[in-house]
């Protein structure tokens, strides 16, 4: 595991770069991505690329690690929303190659069983983008997922849902109960794993993830047996490593 401690604009900038090479490299690129805001500097950063120096995501295919589950499909807070302002309308990525679990599916284990499925014939993921819960969870995998475990419904815990309570004008009764996740194993298989963390809030689950046992209780630890992960922190998400 590669652990970069720099300014926050410094990381969007290496994360962005790791992406750019990927899709220069190969424009037909599979790229996981992430919502929340630890990305969001990293899209503003890629749009810019996009504008500025003609990067192209025409060619390249987009899957999303998580969804809510319920939330009306003109929600601005779906996950599928989101991605598509914050990166995929800013640059030339097609819509129908941007996917994401369904969570407004009706039979929602065949969705997941779906997605899971697009993700392989697409030949599996380049580079997934990744942030980290306070609870250390990666994608929506709550404390006690299994570190095998595929795209599947989880529940939110209460933690969760009052740390994403800013994305639902601060009412956590407003934050869905459920989700559809991929799961650690699904996250396992990219390529690449790029996980972004700033800020004093993320120091116990950065220390959990780079110095801990590996460990359902804190899941990110399972990124420890990756063989390419870069794990890019600022000053204070660092402050708890030895
Ligand atoms: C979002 C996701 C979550 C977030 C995590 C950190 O798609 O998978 O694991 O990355 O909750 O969220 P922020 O970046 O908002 O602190």
């Amino acid at each position: 595991m590669e652990v970069v401690i720099a300014p926050a604009q410094e990381l969007a900038a290496l994360a962005a770069d790791a992406i750019e090479s990927s899709l220069r490299r190969r424009p037909r690129t599979v790229l996981g991505l992430a919502t929340g805001s630890s990305p969001l500097k990293v899209y503003d950063e890629l749009a810019r690329r996009h504008a500025e120096d003609g990067l192209s995501f025409a060619e390249a295919q987009g899957f999303m690690l998580d969804e809510y589950v319920g939330l009306a499909a003109d929600h601005p807070e779906r996950y599928r929303n989101v991605i598509a302002t914050e990166i995929a309308e800013r640059v030339d990525w097609p819509a129908d190659q941007v996917r994401g679990p369904d969570g407004l599916a009706e039979d929602l284990p065949a969705a997941c069983a779906a997605y899971e499925e697009s993700i392989r014939a697409a030949g599996g993921v380049d580079l997934q983008l990744l942030g980290i819960g306070t609870d250390g969870h990666i994608a929506f995998n709550e404390p006690g997922s299994s570190l095998a475990s595929r795209t599947r419904i989880k529940t939110l815990t209460r933690q969760t849902r009052v740390d994403n309570a800013r994305f639902f004008d601060g009412d956590v009764e407003r934050v869905p109960t459920h989700c559809l996740t991929q799961g650690l194993g699904t996250i396992m298989e990219s390529r690449h794993l790029v996980l972004l963390a700033t800020g004093k809030h993320k120091a116990e689950a950065v220390h959990q993830l780079v110095e801990g046992p590996v460990s359902a209780l804190w899941p990110a630890t399972v990124m420890q047996f990756h063989p390419h992960a870069t794990v890019l922190v600022d000053e204070a998400a660092a402050s708890r490593l030895q």
